[in-house]
């Protein structure tokens, strides 16, 4: 596999997820827009449309759910959002052999996909069932079975357990590796859900109404893995999707961004659950490292964004560690038939723009961080994306609930712990640690 993953260093650029567009006034190469647009609604009515006076006066969420030192809301935030929520991977065309596999982490909870020796693609937690050591250290590689690295627990490419050396009597059958929800859409994109029940609490359909009969409008199968990167920033999740989900700021911080992009007729269209950022392709004839196209910049909640250009396309998570700090982890894609230097133009170009989001959110989280400020009055259109269903409203929305829930329950609830399922979970020694976290004294 052609990935290179570059480690960046702390306080060096972060992202950029902002141009996420579509092109509706012309049709590109290998992005079709017109399924996206509707080429006869001009921009300024999805404007006006999203300037609805209910909008008008809302505020971001709380200073207090930023902060570095809260500790315990971030933890609240795996359990409520990011153990329940649909994720984009990559592409079916990433898996050319049997046994091909890749990594992927959400929040912590690492997982992978692979290539059966019957050709489909299946997902699995990332865990031994032995004693919980990582199966897949590497971040991609191909194998023709699954075999853990601390005492050779061996498994098929179907998560059955087939051999665990010297301990003749173990339970094969209750130690098969812990599966996945998998949705493929038609077009070849794998989405993961890594709840433990035996069907997610709500299906793909239902959490991106729509999402599927738009990605199909993409051909992102033609494009190849050039690049990975990751990074690790030192801010809040949120610090970061707040950027992303608007370009009110890109005509200041993205300077290059904004001479290959219409950037004052950039709008957003608000789902359920994810956005459509729509830039035109700027009218300048200088030729761009995106390809001259219009850009498509899709946010899927909760940190997931598909950035899609005529030259390539690029898949982002942002992965909370904890309160004050997130990995980002970027793969780009690039039309095969660019040269070497198109294609390296291409991840430069965006990166940079990802460089300055970076050096933004630092610099917020610091001010989040020192407690003077508050709350701050939200932009009715020009940041429509950060108030609505699709983001800020729905944190706030499902963090509360789950709140509520745990209370009532009186013990945290994680939806993507195996416990339940687990002979020994529930006993004595996990209602201590319950017990411990409650003590005051
Ligand atoms: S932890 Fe995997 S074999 Fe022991
Ligand atoms: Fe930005």
């Amino acid at each position: 596999m052609a990935t290179r993953l570059l480690h960046c260093g702390r306080n060096r650029g972060t992202p950029l997820l902002r141009v996420n567009v579509i092109g509706w006034r012309r049709q590109l190469a290998t992005i079709s827009p017109s399924s996206v647009r509707s080429p006869k609604k001009p921009l300024s009515h999805e404007l006006e449309a999203a300037a609805r006076p209910d909008r008008t006066g809302v505020t971001t969420l709380p200073a207090s759910w930023y902060r570095s030192d809260n500790f315990k809301l971030s933890q609240l935030e795996k359990r409520a959002i990011f153990a329940r929520s649909w994720f984009f991977t990559t592409v079916t065309s990433e898996f050319k052999k049997k046994g091909d596999y890749r990594v992927f982490d959400f929040a912590g909870l690492s997982m992978f996909l692979v290539k059966g020796h019957d050709g489909e693609i299946r997902a699995f937690h990332n865990v031994c069932r032995h004693r919980a050591y990582p199966l897949r250290t590497q971040e991609a590689g191909c194998s023709g079975v699954i075999s853990c690295g601390y005492h050779a627990w061996t498994f098929d490419l179907n998560g059955n357990l087939m051999k665990a050396p010297h301990f003749n009597d173990v339970d094969k059958k209750a130690n098969g590796l812990y599966p996945v929800h998998l949705h493929i859409t038609p077009g070849g994109l794998i989405f993961v859900n890594l709840e433990a029940s035996e069907t997610p609490s709500v299906s793909f359909e239902e959490y991106f109404p729509g999402l599927e009969t738009l990605l199909d409008g993409f051909d992102l199968k033609r494009y190849e893995l050039y690049k990975a990167r990751e990074f690790i920033g030192d801010f809040n999740w949120k610090t970061r999707i707040d950027g992303f989900q608007e370009c009110y700021h890109c005509h200041v911080a993205h300077k290059s961004l904004s001479k290959s992009f219409d950037i004052k007729n950039y709008a957003v269209r608000n789902h359920p659950n994810y956005t459509q950022h729509i830039a035109l392709a700027s009218p300048s004839s200088a030729k761009d490292a995106y390809g001259n196209s219009d850009a498509l910049f899709l946010y899927l909640y909760p940190s997931g964004a598909i950035n899609c250009f005529k030259n390539g396309w690029q898949r982002s998570f942002s992965s909370p560690i904890d309160s004050g700090r997130t990995r980002i982890s970027m793969e780009y894609y690039v039309d095969p038939d660019l040269s070497e230097q198109e294609k390296a133009d291409f991840v430069q170009s965006f990166y940079q723009v990802f460089e300055e989001d970076c050096a933004l959110c630092t610099n917020t989280q610091r001010s989040l961080d020192a407690g003077v400020y508050a709350k701050g009055v939200l932009h009715p259109v020009h940041e429509s994306g950060v108030i609505v269903q699709a983001y800020q409203s729905r944190t706030k929305e499902l963090v509360l609930k789950h709140a509520a829930l745990e209370e009532s329950l009186g013990r945290e609830l994680n939806p993507a712990s195996r416990a339940d399922q687990n002979s020994f979970a529930q006993s004595p020694e996990d209602s201590l640690c319950a017990r411990l976290e409650q003590r005051e004294w």
